[in-house]
């Protein structure tokens, strides 16, 4: 009679003296984006790895043209109390409106062609609002015609920077000056612009000037750019041969409204 059969033997059984078995693969860990901890930005130059903070949305991610929220955070927690107002006149996908919620302001956001029902529609150029009734502005207004927002004429985002955009600026500075209580802040998110066959224009200085009527000067911060097209290969190749730069960083223009001898809150 033949031997009985030893019992089948799984080599990633664990006996002495067995093969080791195959290494079980370990499932591939999912790719989680580190952000670092949300803290205040203390030097003038600012940088977050993403365009969000938490694990929530602020504002929308599929909106072109979307302001990093920890911008916005950290003005609105530098220069405003729990409680206060905060205006954001080109308010798009909302993203002042979600951190006024995270930090327990009162945001109140206007924009030609509102994305939610929270956004009411006014022109930044006249808004519905009592003078001296805001207690800081946050603004990303459109950098000239570099980006298609709507199609409502009144979109500062048509214009170019050839003068017909500085002018439209300027009526937007002396709305927010009517409406910004005295002493407060205003901060003005914006980006240079280079288009090919037309040239540079420093959108930065030309509203840090314009502000100046109404506004002194409260500081300037670096905010470095995180856009996607920095680092795409062609982008760069053009860059290079073609002898202009991408830009690299928005400016922050911080301002604090003069306070009128004649004013009265
Ligand atoms: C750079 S986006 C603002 C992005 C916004 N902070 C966000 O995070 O989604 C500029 C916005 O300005 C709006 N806009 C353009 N002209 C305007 C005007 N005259 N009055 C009010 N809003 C205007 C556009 O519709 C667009 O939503």
């Amino acid at each position: 009679m033949p031997p009985p059969r030893p019992p089948a033997v799984h080599y990633s059984d664990p006996f002495p003296g067995a093969r080791p078995g195959p290494k079980p693969i370990p499932p591939r860990p999912r790719r989680l984006l580190k952000k670092p901890p949300l803290v205040p930005q203390v030097t003038t130059l600012w940088d977050y790895p993403s365009q969000h903070y938490g694990n929530e949305e602020q504002g929308s991610q599929r909106f072109k043209g979307a302001t990093p929220s920890y911008v916005i955070w950290n003005v609105i927690h530098r220069y405003s109390e729990p409680g206060e107002i905060v205006l954001d006149p080109f308010c798009g996908s909302g993203t002042t409106l979600d951190v006024c919620r995270d930090l327990d302001r009162k945001g109140l956001g206007f924009d030609v062609a509102p994305m939610r029902p929270d956004i009411q529609q006014a022109d930044a150029r006249s808004l519905p609002l009592k003078q001296r009734s805001v207690d800081l502005i946050f603004m990303d207004p459109p950098y000239a015609d570099n980006l298609e927002y709507s199609d409502d004429p009144r979109c500062i985002g048509k214009l170019k920077a050839n003068g017909q955009y500085q002018r439209a600026m300027r009526l937007v500075l002396r709305e927010c000056a009517r409406v910004l209580r005295n002493e407060r802040v205003l901060a003005i998110y914006v980006c240079d612009v280079f288009q090919k066959g037309r040239g540079f224009f420093p959108l930065g200085f030309e509203l840090f000037e314009m502000a100046r009527p109404h506004f002194t000067p409260l500081d300037h911060v670096a905010v470095v750019r995180h856009n996607r097209t920095l680092e795409m290969g062609n982008y760069r190749k053009a860059a290079d041969e073609g002898g202009f730069l991408l830009r690299g960083f928005n400016h922050l223009l911080l301002f604090r409204r003069n306070a009128h001898p004649f004013d009265r809150e």
